[in-house]
């Protein structure tokens, strides 16, 4: 007994749970096994009631222990794994005696499940508390008998919305919905368990109102309802989970039913690779935790699409932030873009006051002195950034971290005009700053060990995921992208419709399609990337690219590029897809240029294995994530047909489909534990 701490006060039971060699509690096997061994103790005392808590401060439970999803491979023994849990839980909520659940921090999947078999819930009212079931993002859905027990307490469209999106609650909200019985400051939160055991007041219930989907006439059509919704996100081949959400309650399912439709899942190719791509995140968060940062105030110089970006998420998440730029009326675009960001996203008055103290709009560089980072966020162009670095150099302080966010100028050239290229790291953000979790860590041929190290942890600090990557041209994320985007064009050049290349790779599984991709990144950005690669990389720019921006066409920004856009950037209707000859292998064309560049890259050594490719692909670019990033999918394809498969289309359409020599090397396709990356 190790994990879990029972003491008797009085007349009632308090049962902690402090899991042993992590700093999060996570349900593991041997832990419910504990608590079962406690229930029996339990089941035989005379109490007025029993307490659940955790002994961590960083929260109440975090889920199930996402690793020993791995070990198990048949549906039979994921089902059993789900029966076992019902069945601990079964156990607690039968208990003669009512049970309160005292929760702070996370409390997620089977921790709120657990929560959810206890008589009453009782939270801590703070904003850290989050209450939800995030399973849907690992491909399965509850299986403590959660999508059983949630419905009737919180009414089901509620349910069913934390199920399908994986949402958390605020403690308030949760209180709200019904989900907690009461909230309660940190100093009261026992007192109030013990109150509710004195009182035991009915336990709680969604009123009829909110139950009334539920009306066994209505469910279909209330699925049917919800169902464009659902595949607007998820494509049921793609992602089976929030599917079988929707089924459970419409067959209003028992545990039986949930712990078999989480056996076949947790074992489902889509599970498994969300719970990889999961693991990838999970490693990043740690290298960005590994070592603490002396980092408060952040200089950003360039305040356009990133530069004021990256200015706003740092001073969202707690620096001292002052932002540079030639124009003023760019720094006052910036500011309002701030306010309006800040508004969304914190939404309590104070902390958008707070926040916007934070952000200094500084014309002339007055914050340079006080940085403890700098990122250069200016135009793509080697002199000015050079120029510039040689300014920062001596304005800053010595000890002070110098970053450049750019996306394609070796690290190794923009450092040539300092006397301390050493100091010098890339940080290379993606587009949108707030929605791309990726930021690639570059080190170049002279960056120090240290320098990398603070960067990192900066990364981890703005709650980003920091990735390790070589100053080579595009670094990983955009090398990859390039030659898939490039052929992208090439097909549209060949007169394929733009919305049937879209349409290929959104249907492969890609967030957006190629061609709108190119469009919102901005085509002059395209066009100078790829000039920047097609030297060293030998890939050919289409003309059709150069036309565009010649044009002045540059994507949604201009209003104009491969599609046309509103004012407001929206899309404009584009004509139904056109019919194309069968014989042009539109999906194969762009995946399997994407899969060469990925097997060149660790070749090369750009990143470390191929672990870090998956992670840069899908946290960089959404890669399909139920297919767990390009490496994993080669693995799951077999490495000889895909080389097969890129030497029919090299014969077919020109050498840009040689396979790389990468493929012939079997140890660059191994890959580590996941979490050991
Ligand atoms: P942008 O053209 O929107 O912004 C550049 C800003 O820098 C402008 O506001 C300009 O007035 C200002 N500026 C230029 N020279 C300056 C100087 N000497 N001092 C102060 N301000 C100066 O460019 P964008 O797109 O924000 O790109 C900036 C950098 O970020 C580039 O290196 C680019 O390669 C990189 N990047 C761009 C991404 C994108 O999707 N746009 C993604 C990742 C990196």
């Amino acid at each position: 007994m190790s994990h879990w701490h029972l003491d008797y006060h009085g007349d009632h039971a308090l049962l902690t749970l402090d899991v042993q060699g992590q700093s999060a509690n996570v349900l593991s096997q041997e832990v419910l096994h504990e608590l079962d061994k406690h229930l029996d103790e339990l089941e035989t005392k005379v109490l007025a009631g029993l307490i659940i808590r955790s002994g961590k401060t960083s929260g109440f439970i975090a889920g199930a222990d996402v690793r020993e999803f791995e070990s198990i491979d048949d549906p039979a023994r994921a089902t059993e794994f789900a029966r076992q849990g019902q069945q601990v839980y079964a156990r607690l909520s039968g208990l003669p005696f009512a049970t309160v659940a005292v929760i702070h921090g996370f409390c997620l999947g089977g921790g709120l499940e657990l929560a959810l078999a206890c008589t009453y819930r009782i939270a801590r009212d703070d904003p850290g508390t989050r209450l939800g079931l995030p399973e849907v993002r690992l491909g399965i859905h509850p299986g403590f008998a959660g999508t059983v027990r949630l419905p009737p307490l919180v009414g089901d469209l509620v349910a069913l919305d934390m199920m399908l999106t994986g949402r958390a609650l605020s403690a308030r909200e949760a209180r709200r919905r019904g989900l907690v019985d009461e909230v309660a400051p940190e100093r009261h939160l026992l007192n109030a368990a013990v109150a509710f055991l004195k009182k035991h007041p009915a336990p709680g219930r969604a009123p009829w109102y909110r139950r009334v989907p539920a009306w066994k006439p209505l469910r279909q059509g209330v699925v049917k309802l919800m169902a464009p919704r659902v595949r607007r996100k998820a494509h049921p081949d793609h992602y089976p989970a929030p599917w079988r959400i929707l089924d459970l309650w419409r067959e209003q399912a028992t545990e039986e039913r949930e712990a078999e439709s989480l056996g076949e899942l947790l074992v489902s190719r889509s599970s498994r690779n969300l719970v990889h791509v999961f693991l990838l995140g999970e490693t990043l968060k740690r290298l960005g935790r590994a070592q603490g940062h002396d980092i408060e105030h952040v200089h950003v110089v360039g305040a356009g699409v990133m530069g004021a970006d990256i200015a706003i998420w740092a001073a969202s998440k707690g620096f001292r932030v002052s932002l540079q730029d030639r124009e003023p009326e760019i720094l006052a675009r910036a500011v309002k873009r701030a306010h309006g960001f800040f508004k969304s996203k914190l939404k309590d008055a104070r902390a958008v006051q707070e926040a916007m103290d934070r952000f200094m709009p500084d014309l002339a560089g007055h914050g340079l002195k006080r940085a403890d980072l700098v990122i250069e966020a200016i135009v793509e162009k080697v002199g000015p950034k050079q120029e510039l670095f040689r300014m920062l150099e001596q304005k800053v302080r010595p000890q002070a971290l110098l970053a450049s966010n750019t996306s394609s100028i070796p690290l190794e050239v923009i450092g040539e005009s300092l006397k301390d290229p050493s100091r010098l790291v890339g940080l290379h953000f993606f587009n949108p700053v707030a929605k791309m979790q990726l930021v690639e860590i570059v080190r170049g041929a002279k960056t120090s060990e240290a320098a990398l190290a603070r960067a990192r942890a900066f990364t981890g600090a703005i709650e980003r995921l920091p990735l390790d990557v070589k100053s080579s041209p595009g670094f990983l994320v955009n090398r990859i992208l390039m030659p898939y985007l490039l052929e992208a064009v090439k097909l549209v050049e060949e007169g394929v419709g733009v919305t049937t290349v879209d349409q290929a790779a959104t249907q492969f599984g890609m967030p957006m399609g190629p061609i709108e991709l190119a469009d919102t990144v901005g085509l002059d950005i395209c066009l100078s990337v790829a000039e920047e690669l097609s030297g060293p990389l030998q890939v050919e720019v289409p003309a059709r690219l150069r036309e565009l921006v010649g044009q002045g066409q540059l994507g949604r920004k201009s209003g104009r590029g491969f599609y046309a856009y509103d004012k407001r950037g929206r899309r404009q209707k584009t004509p139904a897809p056109e019919k194309i000859a069968v014989d042009v292998p539109v999906t194969e064309r762009l995946v399997l240029r994407l899969l060469n560049e990925a097997v060149a890259c660790l070749r090369e050594g750009v990143v470390a294995d191929a672990n870090a490719v998956d992670a840069g692909m899908v946290y960089g670019t959404g890669f399909a994530p139920f297919l767990g990033g390009p490496m994993r999918y080669i693995e799951s394809l077999g490495v000889t047909g895909i080389s097969h498969s890129l030497y029919r289309l090299a014969q077919e359409y020109g050498p840009r489909f040689n396979p790389d020599t990468g493929w012939s090397r079997p140890e660059l396709f191994h890959r580590r534990a996941a979490d050991k990356a």
